[in-house]
């Protein structure tokens, strides 16, 4: 296999059998254009995820480190455990659902500016409008979203690419942390509730976050929140509005979008791939990986795995071999016979908005539905999910019709 089609725009559009070359024929793949160890298998990427002390997440200091500042998400160490203990608990469970609220409330102020039109842009009038105004509204920020939403996507652009967007994307970073500079102060005034000041409090083994630590976390929540669970949210709109029977199903039990979120982010996941380092020589497949190689995980190609799920390339909210309720951090499900979609990650970085990114995409889209009506594909001839960067794949712009009756 050549390298060359993971760069071309048939890769892009339709990367499925691409994927299935790459699982059958060559596991273990290197592209020496990117310079970096392919692996497209379920238990591969699986392995990559769950093994720490050999595939380390370092590779993160030369992305978002480098825009927001260094955080947990590039640590291997002890220091990842003590700061996602401070960080993670306001993203799950009981404290989450102090949240469920303002979700709502950000919803409906987005869901009344397009209600009673009968053709809605589903990407730019919603999706990609709530995940900013959630996680800023969480923060405690205050002010323009139009603002909050283009430093996001500045700081999205600075990851990678060139020094110019780099530039850009450090800017927006300072410009996000002059604004929230106010909220470190009086963290330990308890009238307080914001996650600033409840991170700011928190300690954990005698550690407290530094306010450099606290701003360039907050910068990462931005980054992760802001652009993953729009895709997510226009994705799942794709897939159930191509799925007549699922989308009769949907509105009848609206409580399907359950189903319909964990399904997606099996069969059309926003995050596509990650990447690591080797911390030492490392056998995978036959072949001896050097110390300090990248390794690129797909969890996209790892979704439609036949091994672990059949007839793999189908959208099925009912499908029986996999974990269709909340996503776990060690994977699988209680049900041995399901296994979970990796769209998450695994293991010791599991995505700590996970729960979060769940309610406001099911949430949104319940709301939508009771407000708007009926929803239907605008135009049948839009395009589906494309992959977007190295790691991101989505629907760009979805044309949706409500019908009352
Ligand atoms: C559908 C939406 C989302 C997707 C697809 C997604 C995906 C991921 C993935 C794949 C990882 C693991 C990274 C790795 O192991 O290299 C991750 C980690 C992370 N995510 Fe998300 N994410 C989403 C939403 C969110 C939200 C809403 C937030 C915050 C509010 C968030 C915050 C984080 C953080 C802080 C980490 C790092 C955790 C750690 O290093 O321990 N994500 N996410």
């Amino acid at each position: 296999m050549d390298a060359s089609i993971l760069y071309s725009k048939e890769y892009r559009e339709k990367p499925e059998p691409i994927w299935e070359q790459m699982r059958n024929d060559h596991p273990l793949f290197y592209d020496e254009i990117g310079e970096i160890w392919w692996l497209t298998r379920y238990d591969d990427v699986e392995r990559v995820f769950t093994e720490h002390e050999l595939f380390s997440s370092s590779t993160y200091e030369l992305t978002t480190g480098q825009v927001v500042g260094p955080t947990l998400i590039s640590r291997d160490d002890y220091g990842h455990v003590v700061r996602r203990s401070i960080v993670a608990p306001d993203f799950v469970g009981k404290r989450l659902r102090t949240y469920q609220g303002l979700i709502e409330e950000c919803s409906r102020e987005l869901i009344a500016n397009f209600e009673g039109n009968q053709e809605v842009a589903l990407v730019r009038e919603f999706s990609s409008l709530l995940p900013v105004d959630v996680i800023s509204s969480m923060l405690g920020m205050v002010g323009d979203g139009h603002l909050f939403r283009q430093w996001v996507t500045d700081m999205i652009m600075g990851l990678s690419g060139s020094a110019e967007r780099r530039k850009k994307g450090l800017e927006a970073n300072a410009a996000f942390c002059k604004h929230i500079a106010p909220l470190l102060d009086d963290v330990d005034d308890s009238g307080r509730i914001d996650h600033v000041a409840k991170i700011a409090r928190a300690e954990v083994d005698g550690h407290r976050l530094t306010e450099q630590e606290i701003s360039a976390f907050c910068g990462l929540l931005f980054i992760a929140g802001g652009e993953t669970t729009d895709k997510a949210i226009a994705n799942m709109w794709w897939n159930v509005l191509t799925h007549q029977e699922t989308l009769e199903r949907v509105k009848k039990d609206p409580a399907l979008w359950g189903n319909a979120f964990s399904e997606t982010m099996r069969r059309t996941p926003p995050v596509i791939s990650e990447d690591r380092f080797t911390s030492q020589q490392v056998e995978i497949h036959g072949v001896e990986i050097p110390q300090g190689s990248r390794v690129r995980v797909c969890m996209g190609a790892a979704h439609l795995d036949p091994t672990v799920f059949q007839q793999p390339d189908e959208f099925d909210i009912f499908r029986k071999d996999l974990n269709l309720s909340k996503e776990l951090r060690s994977g699988g499900s209680k049900d041995p016979r399901r296994s979970g979609h990796l769209g998450f990650g695994l293991g010791k970085h599991f995505c700590i908005g996970y729960e979060l990114a769940r309610v406001e995409s099911v949430t949104g889209s319940q709301m939508i539905v009771e407000r708007c009506g009926s929803p239907e594909l605008a135009d049948f001839t839009q395009t589906g999910p494309v992959i977007q960067g190295n790691s991101f794949m989505a629907v760009r712009e979805l044309r949706v019709r409500f019908n009352r009756n």
